[in-house]
């Protein structure tokens, strides 16, 4: 079939046949990659994602739904992300930075998917010997487990088509090239044509496919947009290098919900699961110190522990250093704000550190209250009981406000041994317990009175 290039900016879609440096349409620089299109072929782009059916419109109501086949990955905490394991015929999309332990996850999860399945394990990025030094490190040796290296999509296409595998895992998608494309492996159009390929094979023969894919500075996935649209499942692997605890996260799943999340920790033998992270997130407080507070927080539908820690120090720049991490920064400029203007303290001239103890991160407005709290303790440089927990969203007139799931994070408090549990005023909740103060919080003063 004749082929024919053209260009494709990758802001706005335009298509035009010469490579300009400036995109017409939208006016974006630097944003027209190049892409090839079979002439006869009737329309470019969803071609991987049409099976030979679904050309014919159906009645919904007279439709079945697929019994979706799952397999366990070996890992609870995994299963939990994927909503209950790996569907047969899916395609995942595992993000995170480098050394993360994407690579040793899995390698991990291709031992338990290779009892009595195949497993291609394709690497762009190492060679076989590291694979297999990685392997035995984990203790990996099925006999269904294949690894090739090679980044060329139509030999992976051909080795697929040999090994005849139930899983393919691609270990990068940035390192993937479709040689009929002249752009450079890792370009936009690349990526997406290699998946857009990956994605087809999969879908012919009931495959699964695991694609590894890195990020960006901004900590998005490096690549075309269009890539998470193409994924039934997109899952970020996160946590700092410096702990050993990672988490992952979904942020899209065809097959479950998005907002649970897995936890693990990296050891010597590879990623272990860590089914009470709350116990590990909170190990080793400090006592008797100033700045710290607990957090009760949903992780989708689990909760989660964590310490809260704040430094406020007097500064000595011009503008005062604010540093921040585990948390949404705008969300600490607001509570500071709302503390200098509601409770007079003076936040402006000092340094603020905040942090979460152990790697994770808190997006959810519950944890405003300790973060507060913490604050507040590190100012005045008076310390918070270690039995106090708390959580609540805090509003800019310093009212708390009500959350979540408050039965769930009360018995996790209560669980933990925590001795006074600071909740929303607001909210009702039946859980009673002999062992815990139950204190419903009106607002930040209130808080700051019962605990300072
Ligand atoms: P890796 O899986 O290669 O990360 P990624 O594929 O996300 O880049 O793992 C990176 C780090 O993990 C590496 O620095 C070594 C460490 N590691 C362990 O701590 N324990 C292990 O069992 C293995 C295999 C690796
Ligand atoms: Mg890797």
């Amino acid at each position: 079939m004749k082929q024919k290039t053209f260009y494709q900016c990758s802001e706005c879609g335009n298509k035009v046949s010469k490579w300009m440096g400036k995109c017409s349409a939208c006016g974006e620089w630097n944003t027209m990659e190049e892409g090839v299109t079979e002439v006869a072929a009737p329309a470019k782009m969803p071609v991987a994602l049409r099976t030979a059916n679904d050309s014919t419109a159906e009645p919904i109501s007279q439709m079945e739904l697929p019994n979706y086949m799952r397999s366990g990955t070996g890992q609870a905490e995994l299963d939990r992300v994927l909503g209950g394991g790996l569907v047969h015929g899916s395609v995942i999309l595992i993000a995170g930075e480098p050394g993360i332990g994407k690579s040793t996850l899995l390698m991990q999860i291709s031992a338990s998917l290779a009892e009595g399945s195949t497993v291609l394990y394709v690497s762009g990025e190492e060679s076989a010997w590291q694979l297999k030094y990685r392997a035995k490190r984990l203790g990996v040796d099925q006999e269904g487990i294949f690894v090739l290296t090679e980044t060329n999509i139509d030999k992976i296409i051909a080795e697929s088509d040999r090994v005849n595998p139930d899983l393919i895992i691609i270990d990068s998608v940035q390192t993937m090239y479709d040689a009929r494309l002249s752009s450079t492996p890792g370009s936009i159009t690349q990526v997406r044509e290699s998946c857009l390929r990956m994605i087809n094979l999969a879908k012919v023969h009931g495959i699964s496919v695991v694609f590894v894919g890195h990020v960006n500075k901004e900590g998005g996935i490096a690549g075309p947009k269009v890539l998470e649209h193409m994924v039934d499942a997109v899952l970020y692997f996160e946590g700092e290098r410096q702990h050993s605890f990672r988490l992952l996260r979904a942020t899209k799943n065809r097959y479950g919900a998005t907002n649970e999340i897995g936890v693990f920790e990296m050891t010597e033998r590879g990623m272990v699961e860590v089914p009470n992270p709350s116990e590990v997130l909170l190990s080793g407080r400090p006592q008797g110190v100033s700045g710290c507070c607990a957090a009760c927080v949903m992780e989708g539908s689990r909760p989660l522990a964590a310490e809260v820690q704040s430094l406020a120090t007097a500064s000595v720049f011009p503008s005062p250093k604010r540093t921040v991490s585990g948390i949404d920064t705008n969300r600490t400029f607001l509570l500071l704000a709302v503390l200098e203007k509601r409770l007079g303290l003076r936040f402006s001239a000092n340094d603020i550190y905040v942090n979460v103890v152990g790697g994770l991160r808190i997006d959810e407005p519950a944890a405003d209250l300790p973060q507060a709290i913490s604050l507040i303790s590190s100012i005045k440089d008076k310390p918070v009981d270690p039995g106090v927990i708390a959580f609540g969203e805090l509003g800019l007139a310093g009212e708390c406000r009500a959350v979540s799931g408050i039965d769930l994070r009360i018995n996790e408090a209560v669980r933990l041994g925590f001795t006074q549990i600071l909740v929303p005023h607001t909210n009702k909740f039946t859980v009673k317990s002999k062992d815990a103060k139950i204190i419903p919080i009106k607002s930040i003063f209130e808080a700051a009175k019962v605990l300072f």
